[in-house]
């Protein structure tokens, strides 16, 4: 907790509005809206964005524009932009494009694996290998999600076993980060805690990262849980737009501007302006034609006295 000379602790947050948030809602934002919103959460203090992903554009046709977008983000310094890769065309077209981290996906169920990524969970962490190598040689960070590990679309009930097995060989290859994905927002708080005390043991020394869909409204309770277990990093997107093309009736990420509203009050520090944050979310509102999900978006932060 802060007191007046303690400096707060901080929760470091990853926006993926650019990526996980665009690629599947109905809206097409142009590539010079993506680079606006990613300019806006710059600065509202963001630090790390995933701007982009360089995968098929016959599979994510809203993704097509990674290299422009890549090319129009402000180069700030202490800025760092992700792009999420799934081969070795993508990690060359992430480097190409001047990526500062590339983030791999695999995940935890082969149905899924299938859909999303047209391999087994074996082949997609050999692929994963491949990439996490190219990257290293290329001087840039790494960071790989075990996606649905909370729940599937299409088998049901995850392991937590198997789950954690999966952590373990990723962390062979020494990634700087893994991350924890409730794809579809079916996970709870115990079950939350369970997962990342497990990974914290199958990956001694790498970096924790959560990542949560709000679809039945228990993201927040998830970071919550994720934080006691010593959690520090998490992925958000502004409004709480997103979802996933290949996860039938997943909906969007938990909304940056809740989780910054929620740690703050906690005691964090986060490093972003909430309200920046709140006026970049009715903006992207606007560029979307849509309401978003979040609530802090409607309410505002904690009322000023008057
Ligand atoms: N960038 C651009 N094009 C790519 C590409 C990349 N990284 N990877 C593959 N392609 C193209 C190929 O050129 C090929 O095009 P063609 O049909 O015109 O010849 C086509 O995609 C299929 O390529 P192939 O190597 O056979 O891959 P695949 O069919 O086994 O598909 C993936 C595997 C992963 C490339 C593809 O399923 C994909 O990109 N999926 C997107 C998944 C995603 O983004 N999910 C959401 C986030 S987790
Ligand atoms: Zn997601």
């Amino acid at each position: 907790m802060t007191g007046p000379n303690q400096q707060a602790e901080r929760v470091q947050i990853v926006d993926v509005a650019p990526r996980d948030g665009l690629q599947a809602d109905p809206a097409d934002l142009s590539t010079a809206q993506k680079v606006e919103l990613i300019q806006r959460l710059v600065a509202a203090g963001h630090t790390r964005v995933e701007a982009a992903s360089f995968v098929s554009p016959k599979a994510v046709p809203k993704m097509a524009d990674g290299e422009a977008v890549m090319a129009g983000v402000p180069r700030t310094a202490g800025v760092s932009y992700s792009a999420l890769v799934l081969n070795q065309r993508g990690v060359e077209r992430a480097i190409e494009a001047g990526a500062d981290e590339v983030c791999g996906v695999v995940v935890a169920t082969e149905t899924f694996s299938q859909a999303n990524q047209r391999a087994s969970v074996a082949e997609s962490i050999q692929r994963w290998r491949a990439i996490s190598e190219t990257a290293r040689a290329a001087g840039i960070r790494t960071s790989v999600t075990v996606s649905a590990v909370c729940g599937c679309p299409y088998e049901g009930r995850v392991d937590a076993d198997r789950v954690l097995g999966i952590v373990a060989e990723l962390a062979e290859t020494q990634p700087d980060e893994v991350a924890l994905a409730d794809t579809i927002g079916v996970g709870v708080p115990t079950q939350v805690a369970a997962l990342f005390e497990g990974a914290a043991q199958q990956a001694p020394g790498i970096v924790l990262r959560g990542h949560f869909h709000n679809t039945r409204n228990t993201a927040l309770a998830n970071i919550a849980a994720a934080i006691d277990t010593g959690v520090r990093v998490f992925d958000s997107s502004l409004g709480g737009v997103g979802g996933c093309p290949f996860a039938p009736r997943a909906t969007g990420n938990v909304a940056t501007e809740e989780v910054v509203y929620m740690v703050h009050e906690m005691g964090f520090d986060t490093g972003l302006d909430l309200d920046a944050l709140i006026e970049a979310s009715a903006w992207l509102e606007d560029q979307l034609g849509h309401g978003v999900p979040s609530l802090v978006a409607k309410a505002g932060g904690f009322p000023q006295p008057r």
